[in-house]
């Protein structure tokens, strides 16, 4: 064995040290991940629901409140009553006032660096403190927003204390269900002194070419560091397959506190273009300088794609035409209530996508900044709207009491946020604004012309719009001037004549359709078209018994149309560049035609619970290139009766049989947007068969079913990440002996779990339904109902069974990894 001198031992050990200490100071430098620490700052929270005396005192006792991780939803966890202050148009659960305390230490080593807490959103009117000391007030509750704590902080093994007091008692303030909490994310993030500032990049590409790409980036570098800095500004930027494709770099003097911005310009050879059918992205990647010292690095994510809107041709993507195919959705994710989870928003715009739709319209707010990331890797554009009214109000309590103190801040806030993101096409003003309508006063005019110049001032790539329900030319919105895209929410008859009204102007059909439909009913005759309510602010007492709402696009809010009568339009015309119906989910709140025991609403093209209606099919036949065969509805009717069958087909054509027997093969003529036959019902066999090219493509069969029998569960994911996040959603299917749905099943089905998960959600899509989302058993809804696992930060398998009564249950595994 070879033995070491302690001489030499001891020369060793210096240069190893040495070494190891180069080391550090390379990875300090060069791994500026030490430099910038960004955290999820989400769990562990204290939270107590009612007002608390001093609740933001570090020496309360709060040992007995609950313990629990944001984001989180009081509202969604409470009962549903007629009497909620909310109304069922704010979807019936309970508002209130709450507190949320976190403690935690921050090492010795952040000395001397900023500390930065990011809220994603609360709703609404929070009130944060640290360790006692006020930091401030936030009234709206969809803006992201930022504090520091450097300056109250305590270091090493010493307790923090954050504490914030959120206020949704004074209800209505909403025209649909909002939630109450800290139900987006929130994040720690610590800098050095030298760094990138909030928002602080902001990355355009002014000229775009099939060969190349001129980037344009403007950084905003913060120097808290009480001295001038001679700093250096590298930017790269990377490809993604994470190749550097582009780099400069630029020096100067940062003032002492003070912010310094730099534009720099790069050229990219060969660019990959953003669009929705190959979302490329880009990250530019920022590091900060300052005698040869990392201090700061910072990502941003972007991509390079040209649009224009275009008088006559509507809509260009890169050069190319693309009609909008858009839904308006609210933010709620059915079970979850307001409470953002990522996987919860990625499957609705998964199901969204597999429908044909190309974009969403933020309505009527700034989004989760989690649905903007997921647009830009899913290839989705976004309308990102900022409100639902200015200074004047629509309900008692509402954003109009902010309006004057809040509203400037929060335009800059959601552009500052949302600029870089390259699914972001549009910027909204506003929805239905009641300005519009000013005869009195012009502050319509006045507010439109502020609000465009503040977006201008930070962004002038894109369009801004506004959603008007007055479409006419007196409208303080349009007369202002300030809309680059004249809006229309509804008034689908005026379309083709939009030209004689604006010539030359641009448009965009921001709202459409408001057709209304509950999942598996239908009424007949299915070619009666019934507009409900009359009026929207008249009670209705004509509808059904049950409250509900007929699947055969049959039925219509009167200001809006049923989903065939619009598209056939907007399909029709060039220079309509798309359309965003009214809605893609049914979310809660705003029962239209209802009023209670209905919750929520009847407007999805797709259920609460995620179950399509059968709208979902006539896009996803007009829209995508996907062979489609939808035939509807159930065929368990009485002996006697005549029953619509309709089909939404691509194909050339449908022939239709009934327990053998052809009821006639049909084409679709002209504009039709679907097939019908009006069938004497028989039970047994319904079975379409489609032809294109002569060719028998697809075959499509209904049988009716007999009674209950058992139950099978699918999971849309059967491996899942062990982050206490990830979701898997379970349909829950009712099922005859001979495997067959039974339309109107409502059995209650139990559900045990097992392992390393748990039940964070069920669900059924019955806009009537009183029964809680926090349940661990839910009466399935015309034969269908949902329960939504959720990992737990250890991997392992979760065994999730189902059982009712009388039925055969099932169980199934998912593995969280
Ligand atoms: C629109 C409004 C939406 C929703 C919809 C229902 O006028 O912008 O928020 O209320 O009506 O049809």
């Amino acid at each position: 064995m070879k033995t070491i001198a302690p001489r030499a031992l001891a020369h060793c050990l210096r240069s190893s040290i040495l070494t190891l200490i180069a080391l550090v100071v390379i990875a300090c430098a060069a791994s500026p991940s030490s430099v910038r620490k960004t955290t999820l700052f989400t769990e562990n929270w204290k939270f107590f629901l009612g007002d608390v005396p001093k609740g933001q005192d570090p020496a309360l006792d709060d040992t007995k409140w609950r313990v629990l991780n944001l984001p989180h939803d009081w509202s969604v966890e409470g009962e549903f009553s007629k009497d909620a202050p909310a109304t069922p148009g704010g979807g019936a659960l309970p508002g209130g006032i709450g507190w949320y305390r976190k403690t935690f230490t921050v090492p010795e080593a952040d000395k001397g660096k900023l500390v930065f807490v990011d809220f994603d959103g609360v709703y609404r009117n929070s009130e944060v403190w640290i360790n006692g000391h006020y930091l401030g007030k936030r009234p709206y509750g969809y803006i992201s927003f930022r504090y520091e704590l450097t300056p109250y902080l305590k270091y090493g093994k010493e307790n923090n204390l954050l504490a914030v007091r959120v206020d949704n008692s004074q209800q209505p303030n909403s025209r649909w269900y909002s939630g109450s909490g800290i139900y987006r994310n929130v994040w720690l993030v610590i800098t050095d002194k030298i760094s990138v500032d909030h928002w602080g990049t902001f990355v355009t590409t002014p000229e775009v070419t099939e060969r190349t790409a001129k980037v344009s980036i403007r950084t905003s570098v913060r120097n808290a560091s009480g001295k001038d800095q001679q700093l250096t500004l590298k930017t790269i930027i990377l490809n993604e397959k994470g190749e550097k494709v582009a780099s400069t770099q630029s020096g100067g003097v940062a003032p002492k506190n003070a912010v310094w911005a730099i534009a720099q310009e790069l050229t990219i050879q060969n660019p990959a273009l953003w669009s929705v059918d190959s979302p490329r992205l880009y990250k530019a990647v920022t590091t900060v300088e300052s005698k040869g010292a990392v201090r700061d690095e910072y990502e941003t994510s972007f991509g390079i794609r040209t649009f224009i809107f275009d008088s006559e041709k509507g809509f260009l993507l890169n050069g190319q035409q693309l009609k909008i195919k858009g839904v308006c959705n609210h933010h709620d994710l059915g079970c979850f209530g307001a409470a953002v989870n990522r996987r919860a928003l990625e499957r609705q715009l998964e199901i969204m996508k597999g429908m044909g739709v190309n974009s969403i319209r933020t309505s009527h707010n700034p989004p989760a900044p989690e649905l903007l990331d997921l647009c830009d890797r899913m290839g989705i554009i976004v309308m990102d709207e900022a409100f639902d009214m200015w200074r004047k109000k629509k309900t008692e309590y509402d954003y109009a009491l902010d309006w004057d103190a809040w509203h400037q801040r929060d335009v800059e806030d959601f552009v500052l946020r949302d600029r870089n993101h390259p699914s972001v096409f549009i910027w909204s003003i506003g929805n239905e604004i009641m300005e519009q309508w000013d005869k009195e006063d012009s502050s319509g005019v006045v507010i439109a012309r502020e609000l465009a110049s503040i977006i201008k001032r930070l962004d002038t790539t894109r369009p801004i719009t506004a959603a008007c329900n007055n479409p006419d030319p007196s409208n303080q919105l349009i007369k202002s001037g300030a809309l680059d895209l004249i809006g229309y929410n509804y008034s689908q008859g005026l379309y083709p004549d939009f030209h004689k009204t604006y010539p030359g102007k641009r448009f965009i059909a921001t709202e459409t359709t408001s057709a209304l439909a509950t999942r598996g009913h239908y009424d007949m005759p299915s070619d009666s078209i019934r507009r409900w309510p009359e009026r929207w602010d008249k009670p209705f007492d004509k509808g059904n018994a049950d409250n509900t709402c007929s699947s055969y696009d049959n039925c219509s809010a009167p200001w809006g149309s049923t989903h065939e009568e619009t598209w056939k339009i907007i399909k029709k015309y060039d220079f309509l560049s798309g359309m965003y119906i009214w809605t893609g989910f049914d979310y809660l709140g705003e029962p239209t035609p209802y009023g209670w025991p209905s919750r929520s609403s009847y407007f999805g093209i797709v259920d609460l619970a995620g179950f399509p209606k059968d709208a979902y099919y006539l896009y996803q036949s007009e829209w995508t290139n996907k062979p489609v065969l939808h035939i509807f509805p159930h065929w368990n009717w009485k002996e006697g009766d005549t029953v619509d069958v309709w089909a939404y087909t691509n194909c050339e054509e449908v022939e239709l049989l009934l327990n053998g027997t052809s009821l006639g093969t049909k084409k679709k003529v002209g504009d039709e947007l679907h097939l019908m036959w009006r069938v004497p019902f028989r039970p047994g066999i319904l079975k379409a068969i489609g032809r294109s090219g002569g060719k028998e493509t697809l075959v499509r069969e209904i049988r009716t079913a007999g009674t209950p029998a058992r139950i099978v569960l699918e999971a849309d994911r059967n491996v899942i990440v062990a982050d206490g996040r990830d979701l898997s959603f379970v349909t829950v299917k009712v099922l005859d002996n001979a495997g067959t749905l039974v339309p109107g099943a409502d059995q209650l089905v139990h559900f045990s779990i097992l392992g390393e998960g748990k039940i964070v959600g069920v669900d059924n899509g019955l806009q009537t339904s009183l029964e809680s989302f926090k349940a661990q058993e839910r009466k399935a809804f015309n034969g269908l109902c949902l329960v939504v696992i959720q990992s737990t930060e250890r991997g392992g398998q979760i065994a999730l069974t189902a059982t009712s009564e009388g039925l055969q249950g099932m169980r199934i595994h998912i593995d969280a990894k």
